[in-house]
C-alpha cells in the first residue's frame, strides 16, 4: 500500500511518537492511514471511526483487502463518541479543518485516557494550537508536508502545560525553532496570499490589523 506524501507525514509522525500501542483514527474514511500502520508493525491495534456511510464502505474493504480484520476494528460514530472508555496509546485526526477538529476534541476528549494526539488539520491549525493549550495539552512536535500544490501542518500533543505567544499559536512553536525547509515554502506563499488579502481591506477594519500582524510575522522569519 503507498501513502500521499501527508499520509505517509503523518504516518512517520505516528511512528516517531507511538509505543506501539492502541491507535484510534477519527474520520478515518478510505482507512489508509491505520491499514499503513498496522501493516508496518507500527501500531499494535486500531479502530477506524467514521461517521458516514460511504467511507465506512471504503474502510471495510480496504480492511478486507488487507487482511487486517483482527487488529482493525470499524466503528460508527461522531468524533470520538465510539471509544469513549477506550484506553488508547494515540489518536489522530487528520484531513478535518481546524474548527470541526477542536469541537471533536471539546465534546468528549476529557472522557478518555489518551496519551498522545497527533492532528493534521487542513487549515486553521492556530486554533488547534489554541485549543490544545487551554485544555492541558503539550506539542511536543510538529512537522510540515507539501502534497498536491498544498501545504499540511502535523502536530503531535501529550497531556502537559504550555504557554504559547500569538505568533507561536499562528506558526506553530515547534515549526519556529525547527523551520523545516518545507515551511519556508508555506510561509512565502502564505506572505502572498495575506498581501492580496490586505490589498482589499481599509486600514481602520480589525481583520486589517490582524492580517498586518500575521503577516509581520511571517516577514520576520523569512
Ligand atoms: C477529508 S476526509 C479525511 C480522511 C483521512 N483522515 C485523511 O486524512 O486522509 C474526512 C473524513 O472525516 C469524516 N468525518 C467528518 N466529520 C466527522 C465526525 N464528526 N466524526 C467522524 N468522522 C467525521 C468524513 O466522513 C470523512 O470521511
Amino acid at each position: 500500500m503507498k501513502l500521499s506524501k501527508r499520509l505517509m507525514a503523518i504516518a512517520r509522525m505516528v511512528q516517531k511518537h507511538s509505543n506501539h500501542g492502541e491507535l484510534a483514527d477519527i474520520g478515518s474514511d478510505h482507512g489508509y492511514l491505520p491499514v499503513w500502520l498496522v501493516l508496518n508493525g507500527v501500531i499494535s491495534s486500531a479502530i477506524a471511526c467514521e461517521i458516514a456511510d460511504g467511507p465506512i464502505q471504503a474502510l471495510k474493504k480496504t480492511i478486507q483487502l488487507s487482511h487486517t480484520e483482527d487488529k482493525i476494528s470499524v466503528k460508527k460514530g461522531d468524533g470520538l463518541q465510539p471509544i469513549i472508555g477506550s484506553q488508547l496509546d494515540m489518536i489522530t485526526i487528520c484531513g478535518m479543518g481546524g474548527n470541526l477538529i477542536c469541537q471533536i476534541l471539546d465534546r468528549d476528549l476529557s472522557k478518555l485516557a489518551v496519551s498522545t494526539l497527533v492532528l493534521a488539520p487542513n487549515v486553521n491549525e492556530g486554533m488547534v494550537r489554541e485549543w490544545l493549550m487551554q485544555h492541558g495539552w503539550q506539542i511536543v512536535d510538529e512537522t510540515a508536508v507539501e502534497d498536491m500544490h498544498h501545504y499540511y501542518e502535523i502536530i503531535v500533543a501529550k497531556p502537559g502545560c504550555m504557554a504559547l505567544n500569538a505568533k507561536e499559536i499562528y506558526m506553530g512553536p515547534v515549526l519556529l525553532k525547527e523551520k523545516p525547509d518545507v515551511i519556508f515554502k508555506k510561509w512565502k506563499w502564505q506572505t502572498g496570499i495575506l498581501e492580496d488579502i490586505l490589498k482589499t481591506l481599509n486600514e481602520s477594519n480589525e481583520k486589517h490589523k490582524m492580517i498586518h500582524l500575521q503577516h509581520q510575522w511571517l516577514k520576520e522569519e523569512l
